[in-house]
């Protein structure tokens, strides 16, 4: 029988710990219900005496967040363990997490204190914490670089006092993937009642190892994970939910599972990036844009013989409907052929060889092909008539007017013109745009991402919308947001059309 890895989500609060992160209780509550829906199986929903914003979102999700147990952090402090149980009062199932530093750094420097005392404070924290609630997680801070044989003995001491999780993170991110997972295996085996409590894995991703370092922790005797959605968290973040969930997914052969609904995954993501305001990095494993997108002849020949030749998951596994292949000056025919079938072109061998050779001249000059360009090469559309064209943008918003947009688009050489609003700027403009398309268009994705850090920088703006269950990729750079977003929904809009 496999064992469950109990996912233990700290989104809403390591992840919120990040400058320019901060949500909401509105906010939160939605983030909150989507990991619900996700699956896991506890959310660190706040730090509740580090504000009064902080105390009501974990009141607001306990109210209305059912299934997982939720969890309120503090520090080895008598009035942060009350406000942490007054705050979780409406919680079905309610863990407190307290915990202190363990390291020598921490002990000396932050704590001025000493390691004898530094047990007596976390044994205190454990027994005040257990008069309010049944479930008391312990951690040590700074555990991936406090000594084994004295970690094990604060170990042993929190779960006698009654800890019935001892959470052991690498908070700097410091520890190697061999030396986390020799940790654990240490406590493992050196802790007499370990037993009776159950060892979680916290990890940070300074050195770019969080995920790795987990998985180490699980193969040696780990059976929670501390994890953040889209890994964010505090400097380089925190170990990401997607990766360890898809990890232990893909390799049937370790002996655990967690009961996450991997289906959720992107959609989760992008709530949480769109929420946070943290772009993904395009190359993100799992999330990012380009998780399942492929570029090279010898790839996109590979896949589009079998997925699996260069995919270890199948996209809809994550949510995500169908990988795409980019065609580019690298693409080969292979590629171009199964395009060009899908726009409905059938092409003998002889026609798309002298096909490829003009598909190679316009990657040449332009990097992207999309498929009104391959239209446009195969003579049935000329490219100038299929295009449509931002020819006037005009928007009015401020803090107490109710943004309007007029947009003017060419399309096939008419002007059409439409006004609309919106709770934006932005989406003034789209609703104008959709008027004028007059087809259904659902918003997917929407990342604005500042090139430089100036404020007269570029923005570059990736739109994905989607049309009868088709997705479509929108872009544009400019030095204004606003018609960069429009340009770039627009880009999306002209495939569809
Ligand atoms: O990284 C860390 O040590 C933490 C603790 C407060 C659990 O976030
Ligand atoms: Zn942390």
């Amino acid at each position: 029988m496999n064992d469950k890895i109990f996912v233990f989500d700290t989104t809403l609060r390591d992840g919120e710990q990040v400058p320019g992160c901060q949500l909401n209780t509105v906010e939160k509550i939605e983030v909150a219900k989507a990991l619900e829906a996700l699956g896991v199986d506890i959310i660190e929903a706040g730090f509740p005496i580090s504000s009064p914003g902080d105390f009501q979102s974990v009141v607001e999700i306990s109210k209305v967040v059912t299934q997982p147990v939720i969890c309120g952090l503090t520090r080895a402090v008598e009035k942060d363990i009350e406000v942490a149980f007054e705050a979780l009062q409406y919680a079905k199932r309610k863990r407190i997490h307290t915990g202190i530093g363990t390291s020598p750094y921490h002990i000396k420097y932050k704590l001025n204190s000493t390691p004898e005392k530094i047990i007596e404070r976390a044994v205190a924290a454990v027994k005040y914490a257990k008069k309010y609630v049944e479930d008391v997680e312990f951690y040590a801070e700074d555990a991936g670089r406090t000594d084994n044989e004295y970690l094990a003995r604060v170990v042993e001491a929190v779960i006698a006092a009654g800890a019935t999780v001892v959470n052991i993170p690498d908070t700097t991110g410091y520890c190697l993937p061999t030396e986390f997972g020799r940790k654990i295996r240490f406590l493992m085996e050196n802790v007499t009642n370990v037993h009776k409590a159950v060892i979680s894995t916290h990890c940070h991703n300074d050195l770019g190892m969080a995920t790795a370092n987990t998985l180490e922790g699980i193969l040696n005797g780990a059976r929670q994970v501390e994890v953040t959605m889209n890994g964010i968290g505090e400097r380089a973040g925190n170990t990401s939910l997607e990766e360890v969930v898809m990890a232990i997914k893909s390799h049937k052969d370790l002996p655990v599972f967690t009961e996450v609904n991997s289906k959720l995954i992107s959609k989760t993501s992008r709530l949480v990036s769109s929420l946070m305001r943290m772009p993904i990095q395009p190359n993100k494993a799992i999330v990012g844009r380009n998780a399942f997108a492929h570029s090279s002849g010898i790839h996109q020949d590979g896949v589009l013989k079998n997925r699996e030749n260069y995919e270890i998951i199948d996209p809809h596994d994550v949510g995500i409907k169908e990988s795409s292949i980019e065609l580019t000056a690298r693409s080969g025919r292979a590629a171009l052929k199964h395009r060009l079938n899908i726009l409905g072109y059938k092409l003998t061998k002889k026609e798309l060889d002298e096909f490829y050779e003009r598909f190679l001249d316009l990657a040449d000059k332009k990097k992207d092909i999309k498929d009104d360009d391959l239209q446009a090469l195969a003579g049935n559309v000329s490219h100038s008539e299929k295009s449509i064209k931002l020819e006037r943008l005009q928007v009015l918003s401020g803090k107490s007017a109710l943004p309007v947009a007029t947009v003017a688009l060419r399309i096939n050489g008419d002007l059409q013109v439409a006004t609309g609003s919106g709770n934006g700027p932005i989406d003034a403009a789209f609703t104008a745009v959709k008027q004028i398309i007059k087809r259904k268009v659902h918003l997917e994705e929407f990342l604005i991402q500042a090139i430089t850090r100036g404020s007269d920088d570029l923005g570059k703006v990736h739109v994905q919308i989607e049309n009868r269950g088709k997705l479509y990729y929108g872009f544009s750079a400019n030095t204004d947001i606003i018609t960069g977003a429009v340009e770039a929904f627009v880009d999306a809009v002209t495939k569809i059309i």
